[in-house]
């Protein structure tokens, strides 16, 4: 099973990116725990700060991986490009968010992203990364 995880604008800065909110950890750190947590997935992790390149990935990967976990950050909440680009392709995508985009400014409360995406998973920190990938891992087809 291969799972491809994208984060998108300023997620390369977690650990140092207000931490109160993100957390301290950096994403590189966890990512090797998570690869530990499903030794049975080939997990992939790819970074972007860009619109277009996070919208060339999902082209790249979309008709040949299992899955994608998509945090595409602020993009969520303005990216038609990215929710046309999620209908595009055929491998089911997660939408996951660190935290509870739901408590916090009402421009975060809405996401072009949720209506194409197979689930969406907010608010569990970097819990949310793994309950993603479990959900592919346990899928029932
Ligand atoms: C985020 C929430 C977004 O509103 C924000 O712009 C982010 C991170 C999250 O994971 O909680 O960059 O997607």
């Amino acid at each position: 099973m291969k799972i491809l995880i994208i984060n998108g604008p300023n997620l390369n800065l977690l650990g140092k990116r207000e931490p109160d909110i993100y957390g301290s950890q950096t994403f590189e750190d966890f990512f090797e725990i998570l690869k530990n947590k499903f030794p049975k997935v080939h997990l992939e992790y790819y970074q972007s700060n860009i619109e277009g390149e996070i919208i060339n990935k999902l082209h790249e990967v979309g008709f040949s991986y299992d899955g994608i976990v998509l945090n595409a950050g602020a993009y969520t909440h303005t990216s038609i490009a990215i929710s046309d680009a999620i209908s595009a392709i055929k491998t089911p995508v997660v939408e996951v968010h660190i935290s509870n985009v739901h408590v916090r400014e009402e421009y975060r409360h809405h996401s072009f992203l949720s209506k194409n995406c197979a689930g969406i998973i907010i608010g569990f920190g970097l819990q949310s990364y793994s309950l993603a990938i479990t959900h592919f891992a346990e899928k029932i087809s």
